[in-house]
């Protein structure tokens, strides 16, 4: 009787050693049959009560060595198997397939007439000042000659944050010119690129939301001619060295005095109703000396020093530079229409 159920497990033994599963199903099989919860080995075991005492070692050794060759067997199949498959996988790789495209981002236009105008502000000794959009009612009003009453405040129609009177959406870079006069003595000369709000009708020609450009150069003996130069060197850099400047005088509180800047874009716009309402000229920018007041705001002493400073809008220069028609196209993020800057830097 022993000596059969010996025998029984050797077989068993062989049976292992010789099984040769060729699928994952049958390696599965193979694990349920020799490895799973049931499997034959364990109700060998139990065999182990019918045999005589001298050899109960003995088969215990045995079935638990069977065992141990099944768990080899199991894993060292299951490893032939998945390597067959990686290769079986690789195979089937086509190596000379087209890739998948890569959807390749592009600058956003606004950001690249920006990054031109800084440009060619940087190359005459401008450097960049940086500021928040959220500002105090100071920096943005107070401190740039606006007092509380004065109509220049209705001009802007601004953005307050929600139960303040104090904190707003900057209506204009010029609130920087603030930030940096009260914080640094002259020379200064920045730039200040970025976005500003007011609460405008959203139409093909104005937004709620839209970019400037400010510049201030404060120093000893700044001149409106040294204002008129710049902004001539900037129109040709802009625009092309046939670019002409027309300044107009106008009002703002900040500056005294004070012009608004039209550059000639050739005659080929003379009739670009759009653009230039058929006359060829193109407004791009406010400008003028900083008024006394403005320095002394900032701490700045206005019998030593004086400045110029102007503002500019990024929208219209791009919507010139690219012939498009419609502001509100810069804010919708439409691929189909940002896809179209995709070369340019
Ligand atoms: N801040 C003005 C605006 O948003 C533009 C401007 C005009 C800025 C004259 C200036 C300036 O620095 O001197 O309409």
């Amino acid at each position: 009787m022993s000596a059969e159920i010996f025998d029984k497990v050797r077989q068993l033994g062989k049976d292992i050693q010789e099984s040769a599963p060729k699928s994952m199903e049958e390696l599965e099989q193979f694990r349920i049959k020799y490895l799973g919860s049931k499997n034959v080995l364990k109700s060998l075991f139990g065999e182990i009560r019918n045999i005589a005492n001298e050899q109960k070692k003995e088969f215990g050794q045995l079935v638990n060595s069977v065992k141990q060759s099944a768990e080899q067997k199991f894993s060292s199949l299951k490893n032939e198997l998945e390597s067959a498959a990686e290769d079986a996988a690789a195979q089937d790789l086509d190596l000379s397939m087209p890739g998948e495209p890569l959807q390749l981002g592009s600058r956003h236009p606004i950001a690249v007439t920006m990054n031109r105008i800084i440009k060619i502000f940087e190359r005459i000794g401008f450097v960049v000042a940086d500021d928040r959009e959220i500002e105090d009612d100071w920096h943005n009003f107070t401190a740039m000659n606006t007092p509380e009453d004065h109509p220049a405040r209705d001009m802007q129609d601004t953005f307050y944050l929600l139960n303040s009177t104090e904190m707003l959406l900057r209506t204009h870079t010029s609130s920087v010119q603030s930030r940096v006069m009260v914080n640094a003595q002259p020379p200064i000369r920045i730039i200040a690129p970025g976005r500003v709000y007011r609460n405008e009708t959203i139409s093909a020609r104005s937004h709620c939301q839209f970019h400037q450009v400010e510049g201030l150069y404060v120093d000893e003996n700044v001149s409106f001619a040294d204002l008129k130069q710049t902004l001539l060197y900037f129109a040709r850099e802009m625009f092309g060295p046939e670019a002409k400047i027309r300044l107009r005088p106008s009002y703002f509180p900040f500056t005294e005095p004070s012009a608004e800047v039209d550059v000639y874009l050739g005659t080929a716009t003379e009739k670009d109703y759009r653009l230039t309402k058929g006359t060829g000229w193109l407004e791009i920018l406010g400008c003028g000396m900083v008024d006394p007041a403005v320095l002394e705001n900032c701490g700045i002493d206005s019998s030593k020093y004086s400045g110029f400073a102007f503002g500019m809008g990024i929208e219209r220069q791009a919507l010139r530079l690219y012939d498009i028609g419609d502001i509100r196209l810069f804010f919708e993020n439409d691929v189909r229409f940002l896809k179209q800057f995709a070369s340019a830097l």
